[in-house]
């Protein structure tokens, strides 16, 4: 934890003294007290001491955070279990007027995506947007990308910009460098522009685009690090396609029953991507398809479902928007009345969130967003999720796009921003199998539970069902075991 915190602080170009970083590390969730503590700083103090933790700790007591979901019997002390949580997106909203709270939340995420950019060699003479129409020559900017339209003629770029001084709009020429990844709305992006001496040309031209991005480093496990983690994901128990024997084959499989026990034996923790359950109501005539009509039900048989697998395996879960939870992401954890159903080795955490198994970082988000970023990205699909993901990492946020079908929570600090950089990012949603790279975060679609239901045909979405996805945390290697053909197939090594 210690050296994710180090590396947390050296990426936002911190160091803390000694006593200040045994302060964050007593923290029950030590990156959330940080990112306070980076929020609370001028952005060129260097230098964080015990007295800037201790200050930004007692303020932070006034916003309620929600504490830990324990359902775990009092287990192993903390320094020996593999798991530890670094950060909840979720925290509640404070009940402000909606405008303001929206104002909120997006000058939390201008502010904690521009420090990521700040500094980078490629923004020279960073100005606010207000202040580019004084410059002249190369001056740089880093903003939230408002909108996005083409020239009438020969259908260039003409980007709106902004940030909390104002806006300003900038020029991408169609083929150029700037224009190959598109400009999404409400990414945060820095640009260097060109600005032309005469009044007449004074739409500033964009030379190079900086993204946040991961650092080339982000992927690498500890040392340390070792045993495998099983991911699954939309489960959504309750359905009438819930598919119950590929369900048995997993079972077996993790009791050591199956082929390959050698390799279930290794296997501590199993990670769920939410739509634990099919819901309620979530689509037109979903009563159809559904098995179990109530919702508490549905609990009910996803805990007998998950008391079936060997009870040794911590059970990490986090919502879907098929869950009986707020569908504004972030997204809270399971409420009490459904966790009460669920076995003790469940840990309930929010959508999304951060956490270390045995040392490596594992974002986990169920993948909404899917449904915003694959309709305004060229070429991307539901069959190709981590190419997506991909884009999420560059961009440094899970789900950027507001107004669009993924609701977004009003929240004081945006959950939403990926900080710090996992080494494995989880998603589910597409229920499609997807293991992929990318500056070598492992990238993860943990498939489905689900055979393919009526709606999901008039959707156009194909699934990849019962598939499990088997990580070695030492070297992140992905072994994809196939639960549909009822055998369990010779493991294959992906990724
Ligand atoms: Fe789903
Ligand atoms: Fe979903």
């Amino acid at each position: 934890m210690q050296s994710h915190l180090v590396a947390y602080l050296a990426e936002h170009h911190k160091i803390a003294e000694s006593d200040a970083l045994e302060l964050l590390l007593e923290s029950p969730q030590p990156l959330l007290l940080s990112r306070r503590v980076l929020e609370g700083i001028p952005a060129d103090a260097r230098v964080i001491t015990a007295e800037i933790v201790r200050r930004c700790a007692a303020l932070s007591g006034n916003v309620p955070a929600r504490p830990v979901v324990e359902l775990v019997r009092p287990g192993p002390p903390a320094e020996t279990s593999p798991f530890a949580l670094l950060r909840e997106g979720f925290e509640p909203t404070t009940g402000a007027e909606p405008l303001v709270a929206y104002g909120r939340l997006f000058q939390s995420r201008y502010q904690a995506l521009a420090r990521l950019v700040k500094g980078r060699p490629d923004l020279p003479n960073v100005h606010p947007v207000a202040g580019l129409k004084r410059a002249e020559g190369t001056a740089s900017a880093i903003a939230m990308v408002r909108d996005v339209r083409q020239t009438p003629e020969k259908h260039h770029l003409i980007v709106r910009l902004e940030d909390p001084s104002g806006a300003v709009e900038v020029l991408v020429l169609k083929d150029s460098a700037a224009a190959r990844t598109p400009f999404l709305p409400d990414e945060v992006v820095g640009v260097r522009l060109a600005i032309a001496r005469e009044r007449e040309r004074r739409i500033p031209l964009v030379e190079t685009v900086v993204r946040p991005d991961v650092p080339a480093f982000a992927g690498r496990p500890p040392r340390s690090a070792h045993g495998r983690v099983l991911f699954l994901s939309d489960l959504h128990i309750g359905s009438r396609s819930f598919l119950d024997g590929p369900w048995g084959a997993l079972v077996e499989f993790l009791r050591g029953r199956g082929d390959h026990p050698e390799l279930a034996e290794e296997i501590h923790q199993v990670v769920v991507a939410g739509d634990l359950v099919d819901g309620i109501g979530i689509y037109p005539n979903q009563e159809r398809d559904l098995a179990i009509h109530d919702i508490l039900d549905q609990y009910r048989a996803l805990g007998a479902r998950l008391a079936e697998l060997p009870e040794r395996l911590e059970i990490i879960v986090v919502p879907g928007n098929h869950d009986a939870v707020c569908p504004a992401e972030p997204q809270p954890g399971l409420p009490e009345e459904v966790r009460t159903h669920l076995p003790k080795n469940v840990r309930s955490l929010s959508n999304p969130s951060t956490f270390a198994l045995d040392g490596v970082i594992v974002e986990a988000y169920h993948g909404r967003s899917f449904d915003d970023l694959i309709p305004a990205i060229p070429g991307a699909s539901y069959a190709h999720p981590t190419e997506v993901m991909k884009r999420m990492l560059l961009m440094r946020h899970l789900a950027p796009i507001y107004g669009g079908r993924t609701p977004l929570s009003p929240q004081v600090r945006d959950g939403l921003v990926i900080d710090p950089a996992p080494q494995i990012l989880v998603t589910g949603h597409a229920h499609t199998f997807g293991a992929d790279r990318y500056r070598g975060v492992l990238l993860l679609n943990a498939s489905t539970w689900q055979a393919e239901t009526e709606y999901q045909r008039m959707r156009n979405i194909s699934p990849v069902p019962a598939q499990g996805a088997v990580v070695n945390l030492k070297d992140l290697s992905v072994t994809r075991l196939d639960f549909a053909s009822g055998e369990l197939a010779e493991p294959g090594a992906v990724a």
